[in-house]
């Protein structure tokens, strides 16, 4: 593979500059990271990467396979600590072991697939886990996992077995799971890369309404670029280093960039900038099919 200097990109950090009045809730510092290999040289997945996340923040990572997004989402909640530079969640350095139990508390982190995540067999169970091995007493449990069932709108399967359940299902009890212990950032890794559309449409309008009713700072990592475009702001990653950093539009028009770090703008954004350039005038925000198809059947009863 091609190797791309990070100077390329020095241009494309869109959000320099941009001051936020919200508290930082995760800081990376520089940090540098390298999986140990058995007969050859260490494999570096993060080459010196800082960012910060705001409080309530909505923010995707995309990159390619490989590009080092899990390990980097593994540093959120200190499952992996970093070789050099820092991690800080609400400023509470991941390194520091004092630190751990209330890190893992605050940061709830969801993977791709809900099977592996999932520990009873009983979906109210598998929801009480997490706060059970919290010590939380059991009336506040039985609070919590009622609250966390309702919000991922589960709540008529409460006493239902997990396996009847659809992907996308199994995904919001997942996330319910990790609602019931109360954290302020939860953490997707490619949460929808399992499901069918349906599956994943459910699983996305949970993730924008932890964000947006709820107040959650959310950190999706995705392959999906219409997924990307929900959020407010998305980051690039390529070969272990952001390389872009900015929201949705800002990001997904600079297609020759994305190419380069083997990345494609959402088909529908390319065809909106077609369609601009040939002077209709379609609306900046139309970044789905089906709001292209409104988006064209409005402007055509216009003309
Ligand atoms: N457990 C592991 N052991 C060794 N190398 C790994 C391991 N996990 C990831 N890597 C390597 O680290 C780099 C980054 O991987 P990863 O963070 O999983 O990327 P992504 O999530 O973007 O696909 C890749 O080169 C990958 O092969
Ligand atoms: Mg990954």
């Amino acid at each position: 593979m091609r190797r791309l200097e990070t100077s390329h990109f020095q241009l494309l950090n869109f959000c320099e500059g941009k001051k936020s009045e919200m508290p930082c809730m995760i800081k990376a510092d520089n940090i540098k990271y390298s999986y140990p290999a058995h007969e050859s040289a260490p494999v570096p997945a993060l080459c010196g990467v800082s960012l910060e996340i705001e409080q309530g923040a909505f923010v995707a990572i995309i990159g390619e396979n490989g590009s080092g997004k899990s390990t980097l989402a593994k540093h959120f909640n200190a499952l992996l600590l970093p070789e050099e530079g820092t991690v800080a969640i609400k400023g509470l350095d991941t390194k520091i072991e004092a630190n751990l139990w209330e890190i893992r508390r605050q940061v709830g982190m969801v993977f791709q697939n809900p099977d592996n995540q999932l520990v009873a067999s009983i979906v109210e169970e598998d929801v009480a886990f997490g706060p059970e091995n919290l010590g939380i007493p059991p009336a506040d449990i039985r609070k919590r996992v009622d609250a966390a069932l309702q919000t991922v709108e589960m709540d008529a399967y409460a006493e239902k077995a997990l396996y009847i359940l659809s992907g996308g299902q199994k995904q919001r009890v997942a996330i319910a799971g990790i609602l019931a212990m109360h954290p302020e950032v939860i953490v997707l890794d490619e949460p929808t890369a399992m499901l069918d559309p349906s599956g994943r449409r459910e699983v996305m309008d949970t993730v924008k309404m932890l964000n947006r009713q709820e107040g959650k700072t959310i950190v999706l990592i995705t392959h999906f670029m219409e997924e990307a475009l929900q959020a407010q702001r998305v980051i690039v990653m390529h070969e272990g280093r952001i390389v872009m950093d900015g929201s949705p539009r800002e990001v997904f028009l600079q297609a020759k960039a994305l190419e380069l770090v083997g990345m494609e703008a959402p088909e529908i954004v390319h065809l909106a900038d077609i369609l601009r350039s040939k002077g209709i005038p379609v609306k900046p925000d139309v970044m789905e099919v089906p709001e292209m198809v409104e988006e064209i059947w409005q402007l055509s009863q216009r003309s």
